[in-house]
């Protein structure tokens, strides 16, 4: 995958840093054009030590001389992307104009851009900008809308740069097979709250981003989306309806709800096995602590749908800290599965709140694939594809 990341002369040039890593992190290689007026916000260098290549800014000094800067780098890309889109090198896109090095090489591309505005809020809603936008939409562009919030310049409005997570989803949607266009797929993530009184509660340190990376890779394969996630501190995914839960009670009616018409369900929320059995309304005083909290189990939710299996795939997640293959397969089997996902927490890059995570899938049949040290996002890709595989398979036997 050979994408072209432009970057322009806004506030929120610092942001392409960690679009850039997402890109190299799912395996692109990437070449970064950056205008002159970027390069006075953040270091070429930076990026040049991120993609591992040549930063072309100027090719009028101080590049390759064998080549045509604006020419070589629109060759071969299989996507190219600009983040962030400033309004005027919006405009020259829209007018055509090629007057440095990241505006020749838009006019030089042969294929798909996307474009991720980040402005002000007036500029953006500005006639010339939003028809400079709808110019580009015309022509195939694919625009990533800008979030409503706070402006670096002070002012509240539409015009912040898409989340770099939302950005490279885009990206990489491009990519993916729709092979799951039809089906639903329901996701659970991110970590369960047990109130022990009405300030303190019981859970465990699940960051979400397991589940979010699949509700992403899912939703970037065509299938509608429902993503149910305990308390977490990450961006929703763009596109997929989310369902905010508290407790692992809560978790459990909103799964009992969806799971219904679901062709998938993938249960990778850390959901609480127990809770305290009467917590209290009010705040327990210091004085009036417990000695100890009485402790009840919640409801199986993997078990519960497993019983009740219906033709739909079951995925779970086996998060083990001793004999962790072992433990994998006797749940795979006593919650009647269809794959598990074996994540041994003792290894460094694995486990709760990591961006990488080291798994073993195991299907129903005995099938067992490892993966090595990946991003979450890769390993999301690798379990959607088992999961497309299962369905491709059903759907042959049936
Ligand atoms: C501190 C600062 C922040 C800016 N942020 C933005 C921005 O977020 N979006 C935008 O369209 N222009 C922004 N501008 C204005 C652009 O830098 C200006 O239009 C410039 O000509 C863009 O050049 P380029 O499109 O070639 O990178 C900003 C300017 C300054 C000084």
């Amino acid at each position: 995958m050979k994408i072209m990341l432009g970057i322009t002369g806004s506030i929120a040039a610092y942001k392409a840093v960690e679009v850039l890593r997402k890109l190299v992190e799912a395996g692109a290689e990437v070449r970064v054009v950056m205008t002159r007026n970027a390069a006075r916000f953040v270091a070429p260098l930076t990026f040049q030590a991120l993609s591992a290549r040549p930063v072309l800014v100027d090719e009028f000094s101080g590049w390759d001389p064998s080549s045509i800067g604006h020419i070589a780098v629109s060759e071969g890309l299989d996507c190219a992307l600009v983040a962030p889109a400033t309004a005027n090198v919006i405009g020259k896109a829209a007018a055509g104009i090629g007057d440095d090095a990241l505006s020749s090489t838009l006019l030089a591309l042969d294929c798909p851009l996307l474009m991720a505005p980040a402005m002000n809020d007036r500029m953006y809603r500005h006639a010339a900008t939003q028809r400079n936008l709808n110019v580009l939409r015309e022509r195939g562009v694919r625009i990533v809308d800008p979030d409503t919030g706070p402006l670096a310049c002070g002012a509240e409005g539409c015009g912040r740069l898409a989340s770099p997570d939302r950005i490279v989803q885009e990206v990489l949607a491009l990519f993916a097979p729709r092979d799951l266009s039809g089906r639903t797929v329901v996701v659970t993530a991110g970590p369960t709250r047990e109130a022990v009184d009405a300030v303190r509660f019981l859970s465990n340190p699940s960051s979400g981003k397991m589940g979010f990376a699949l509700a992403r890779a899912a939703q970037a394969r065509g299938a509608r989306v429902r993503l149910i996630t305990g308390p977490v501190a990450i961006d929703w995914p763009a596109g997929v309806d989310v369902r905010s839960v508290l407790s692992a009670a809560d978790m459990h009616s909103a799964v009992m709800e969806l799971a219904g018409d679901a062709d998938v369900v993938i249960m990778a929320a850390a959901v609480s096995d127990f809770r305290p059995l009467q917590p209290s309304g009010r705040k327990i005083k210091k004085e009036a602590a417990p000695d100890e909290i009485r402790l009840e189990r919640t409801a199986d939710i993997l078990a519960e749908l497993g019983k009740n299996a219906s033709g739909r795939v079951l995925v779970g997640f086996a998060a083990e800290t001793d004999q962790v293959l072992e433990h994998a397969r006797a749940k795979l089997k006593a919650k009647n599965l269809d794959l598990i996902i074996a994540n041994d927490l003792n290894r460094e890059g694995a486990g709760f709140g990591e961006d990488t995570n080291i798994v073993t899938m195991i299907t129903r049949s005995g099938e067992t694939t490892d993966l090595p040290l990946m991003s979450k996002d890769q390993i999301a890709a690798k379990i959607v594809d088992k999961v497309a595989e299962i369905l491709r398979k059903q759907g042959e036997s049936a």
